[in-house]
């Protein structure tokens, strides 16, 4: 497979389709300035080579994805014990519902759902010593560069962020969070404030298509099962209420942000990464799907 020629043709194919359809977020103020017309995608292989075409340098606001993150340090820190308050079904629902935590007792369906991840945040305050400290190290780890937190971006969204704030009263309402609502959403909005680019994405969730082990050191981050189950909850919950579409057309695990990036395992394989900000109905990147059903009806590569 020549990765770069096909990463190539990708971008040449993509690039005449920007700002045709789609808009960026613009619940969060200080994403709606973003230009759309935008679109980047680079892989790493499971044994380190790397290729990257379009805006792959350019970073952009991570937010979803950094579900990935906080869910491998809660699964670390916590084990087992993290799903006795969070489940792993995909919720058939936009991200930010309050619908099913109702029903369900504050019990959200999936750690990739908006409660789901303040869940995990929520178990990250409690067994952590500094979570947000924490995850930068970890990020900056597996990408091999430092990376920060976006302020403004932060402040912008714990500005706005109503939903989120209901959703961690509501998880409250029913005993299921332990710490102060604003403590934890305090962790939630800033890991979503990240800036990284495609290739550092990349890099960074490269440990999920190694069994577990860190792209550069070899060393563990998480064991080879623990490293199935995020990748089987990515194919699963990772795009919310648009899984089975992408499960469908693309076939690989798959977690999105309202950024406009998506990181794609190849168990095995690689990891790759999408951007492009403009989304579709779901608030996943359309032409970032559309880029990964291009790479995989090319290379073949899916986990059916
Ligand atoms: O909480 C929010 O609404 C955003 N910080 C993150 C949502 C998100 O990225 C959904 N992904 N497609």
């Amino acid at each position: 497979m020549n990765s770069q020629e096909i990463l190539d043709d990708i971008v040449a194919a993509i690039r005449p389709q920007l700002g045709k359809a789609g808009a960026v977020a613009n619940y969060i103020p200080a994403l709606a300035r973003v230009n759309p017309c935008q679109f980047g995608i680079a892989l790493r292989t499971r044994d380190g080579v790397e290729a990257w075409a379009g805006d792959a340098m350019t970073p952009f606001s991570i937010q979803s994805i950094s579900k990935v993150f906080s869910l491998t340090m809660a699964m670390r820190l916590a084990g087992e014990r993290l799903w006795e308050r969070i489940g792993r079904e995909p919720s058939g629902n936009p991200f930010n519902s309050l619908m099913q935590l109702e029903s369900e007792q504050g019990i959200p369906r999936n750690p990739f759902i908006n409660a789901g991840a303040i869940a995990v945040a929520d178990c990250l305050v409690t067994c952590g010593d500094d979570p947000k400290s924490e995850m930068l190290a970890l990020i900056s780890s597996l990408c091999d560069e430092p990376v920060h937190i976006d302020e403004e971006v932060a402040a912008s969204e714990a500005a706005t962020g109503f939903r989120n704030v209901a959703l961690a009263n509501f998880i409250k309402s029913f005993g299921k969070l332990d710490n102060d609502v604003c403590t934890v959403l305090d962790v939630y909005f800033r890991q979503c404030a990240i800036p990284m680019n495609c290739l550092q994405l990349a890099r960074a969730v490269n440990f999920l298509c190694r069994d577990g082990s860190h792209p550069f050191s070899g060393v563990q981050v998480i064991s080879a099962r623990q490293a199935r189950r995020i990748n089987a909850l990515m194919l699963t919950c990772g795009t919310y209420d648009a899984a089975g579409e992408f499960a469908f057309l693309i076939g690989l695990p798959c977690k999105s942000g309202v950024g406009g990036g998506i990181v794609a395992i190849v168990p095995d394989t690689l990891s790759l990464c999408v951007w492009s900000p403009a989304l579709d109905a779901s608030h996943n990147s359309l032409l970032g799907q559309k880029a990964l059903e291009m790479f995989a009806s090319r290379t073949g590569l899916s986990i059916f």
